[in-house]
């Protein structure tokens, strides 16, 4: 398959239609693709019935029924890995479901994951999409409050958690936080649920509702094994994800199944260069996008193997990632850089102790991936070997976008190189033409749409416009910033707008700002990026206080804990700086771009400063910098 082709968008239309076409349907669409984004109402495979579940199980119990569907390798390497064959996930699944169906859940119903990773989220998910419900899975790293504000804007009646999670040494009450987010209903706000389900993990104690709280394992038990696969619409929604932006709360981005399907399934197969035999380790959770589309549904629809790992990267030792690889035979890893870079600081000798052999292609997702982090992988982990992909896409876009192509496309680090066939990136200059030389950097946005893109906001199309198509007429803005070289591969440069990247998880400063000014202490404040050698970006925050503190550690401590309570720990700032003013223009806009350009140690390119309301802060913000 040829990366470069141009296509005219009725060739890109039966490229989609010959894709779906591999695809298992109850009925066939009537139309490929309609609407534009000048009114953001594309649809694809209108008229087509399905049930994505049939694509992941049914129809691969014929040849693969023994074959592994899913290898599960616990936090504890003492303990032993589980497996289930494909026979065995499909009636897994179809008892999920069963139990799902028994409290009440039906089609169209939002059923919300808080849960750690172990196969019973992925069960859980499929068992959804088997009875045509709605999942919507919220990552364990977000607190009580975080999981309240999802559970409300999504409408969830059940909820499903683990009593608790292990992560390296460390185990997370969930259930406990599950009870504390459904205390904060108010006669105002309230919660949909109904149900919690709790699947017992770690056995530490938990408290029981009556009436609203069940356990997983007593409920299985009596549930069928069969489940006939809901008929599906293609345009039906399968998921609701989560993810941050530049501004206010954090947006629902609503999938729905055929095109998700058709691109995630596709573009597993073809990105990655899949065989049979081959044993498929995405290290993502499957609170991201990530683990919904390379470990959950991409693997599934190709009947390859997936691995899920429960555990982190350096537990119980910094070899855990490369026993894991040996252990299970891994053919592909597909990880993040920061899981590189904090895995590099223990040096080479871990990685080159262990051969790897079975290791053919190597991933890479989730933020600009550097040179040298992409040398040592390619190196120490693919012993110079294993083609490395670094694969550019995003929650909203569903599917991977652009990379290369496992053995076939040219390697050049650190470059996502090429779109996919059917995707069609282009680079926008800052007045909004589109650049057409070649050697060129930009905006990146996305021509023409494609199957997979999220179809709205969850409850708010008018921002789903908004964010993502009133900036240049007729195109999907990214977010991201791009370079192309005259090979027109692409290198994504990071985000243009107010989103960090730290470990690869979207964080919206504004998000971090709100929850920093609930600090009583706190007047105002003021959240950038910076350069960080293992996450990518660090958080750096600047505040103005309304107290003095004679320890203004004990107020940056207290800042710490107000954004891990309201948002959780991912969002804590890794730098709180304490400072008089923060720079301002005379209408009183904060200049963030200043204090981006202090953070990255880049003063020369300040820029006049004296137009500001307070130039004099400048300066005491440059002194007191950490
Ligand atoms: O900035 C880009 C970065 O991650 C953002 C999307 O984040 P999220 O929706 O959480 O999805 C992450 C997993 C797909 C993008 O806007 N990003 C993702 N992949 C890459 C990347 N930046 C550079 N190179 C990549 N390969």
């Amino acid at each position: 398959m040829n990366q470069k082709t141009t296509m005219l968008s009725s060739e890109l239309n039966t490229y989609w239609g010959e894709v779906a076409n591999t695809f298992q349907w109850k009925k066939k669409w009537d139309t490929i693709q309609t609407g534009n984004f000048t009114d953001v109402n594309v649809e694809w495979f209108k008229g087509g019935q399905l049930n994505i579940t049939e694509n992941c199980l049914d129809r691969h119990l014929e040849k693969r029924r023994q074959k592994k569907a899913l290898i599960f390798e616990p936090n504890n390497p003492n303990e032993a890995a589980a497996f289930y064959t494909f026979g065995e996930l499909h009636i897994a699944v179809s008892r999920f479901a069963n139990l799902l169906k028994k409290k009440g859940i039906k089609k169209g119903d939002v059923v919300c994951f808080y849960m750690g990773m172990t196969p019973e989220l992925m069960i859980g998910l499929l068992a959804c999409a088997r009875i045509g419900a709605i999942h919507t899975v919220v990552f364990g790293g977000f607190s009580p409050q975080s999981l309240f504000g999802r559970l409300i804007d999504s409408k969830a009646k059940l909820i499903v958690t683990h009593d608790g999670a292990y992560r390296g040494d460390k185990v997370t009450p969930l259930k406990s936080m599950v009870d504390e987010a459904l205390a904060m209903n108010t006669d105002k706000e309230k919660t949909s649920v109904e149900t919690v389900i709790i699947v017992r993990r770690t056995n530490n104690d938990v408290d029981v509702v009556a009436g609203r709280d069940y356990f997983y394992d007593v409920l299985i038990k009596d549930c069928d094994l069969h489940c006939p696969a809901e008929v599906m619409e293609a345009e039906d929604p399968l998921f609701i994800l989560y993810t941050s932006g530049s501004t206010g709360k954090p947006k629902g981005l609503l999938h729905t199944i055929a095109g998700y399907m058709v691109h995630v399934g596709n573009s597993f197969k073809d990105v990655f260069q899949i065989k049979e035999n081959d044993v498929f380790w995405c290290t993502a959770d499957i609170g991201w996008i990530t683990g919904h589309s390379y470990l959950t549904y991409g693997p599934l629809l190709n009947g390859t193997t997936t691995i899920m790992f429960e555990g982190i990267p350096n537990y119980p030792t910094p070899a855990r990632f490369w026993e894991v690889v040996e252990k299970h035979q891994i053919t592909h890893l597909y990880t993040a850089p920061t899981a590189i870079r904090s895995l590099e600081k223990f040096g080479v000798e871990i990685p080159d102790s262990f051969p790897m052999k079975s290791l053919k292609v190597l991933g890479s997702v989730g933020e600009p991936i550097n040179e040298e982090a992409w040398q040592w992988y390619h190196k120490h982990v693919g012993k110079n070997k294993c083609p490395i992909v670094d694969t550019w896409w995003q929650t909203e876009t569903g599917g991977i976008m652009i990379s290369p192509l496992a053995g076939i496309t040219k390697l050049k680090p650190a470059h996502a190189t090429l779109p996919l066939k059917g995707i069609v990136p282009i680079l926008v200059d800052e007045k909004g033409n589109i650049v057409t030389e070649l050697v060129a950097s930009g905006n990146l946005c996305i021509n023409t749409p494609w199957p997979s893109l999220a179809r709205t906001i969850y409850g708010d199309h008018e921002r789903f416009k908004q964010t993502y198509f009133s900036t240049y007429k007729d195109l999907y803005f990214t977010g991201d910033g791009a370079k192309r070289d005259a090979d027109g591969f692409f290198r994504i440069t990071g985000r243009v707008d107010d989103v960090i990247n730290v470990s690869g998880h979207r964080i919206g400063t504004a998000e971090v700002e709100e929850a920093i000014n609930e600090n009583p202490h706190v007047t105002e404040s003021a959240v950038v990026g910076f350069p960080h050698p293992i996450k990518g970006q660090g958080i750096y925050a600047f505040v103005t206080c309304n107290d003095h503190f004679d320890h203004p550690e004990d107020l940056e401590k207290d800042i710490r804990e107000t954004v891990q309570k309201i948002i959780g720990p991912i969002a804590k700032p890794d730098v709180i700086q304490i400072v008089l003013g923060l720079p301002k223009t005379r209408s009183g806009k904060i200049m963030r771009r200043i204090l981006r350009k202090i953070v990255e140690n880049d003063l020369e390119n300040i820029g006049d400063t004296s137009t500001l309301l307070n130039p004099e802060c400048v300066d005491l913000i440059i002194e007191g910098k950490k």
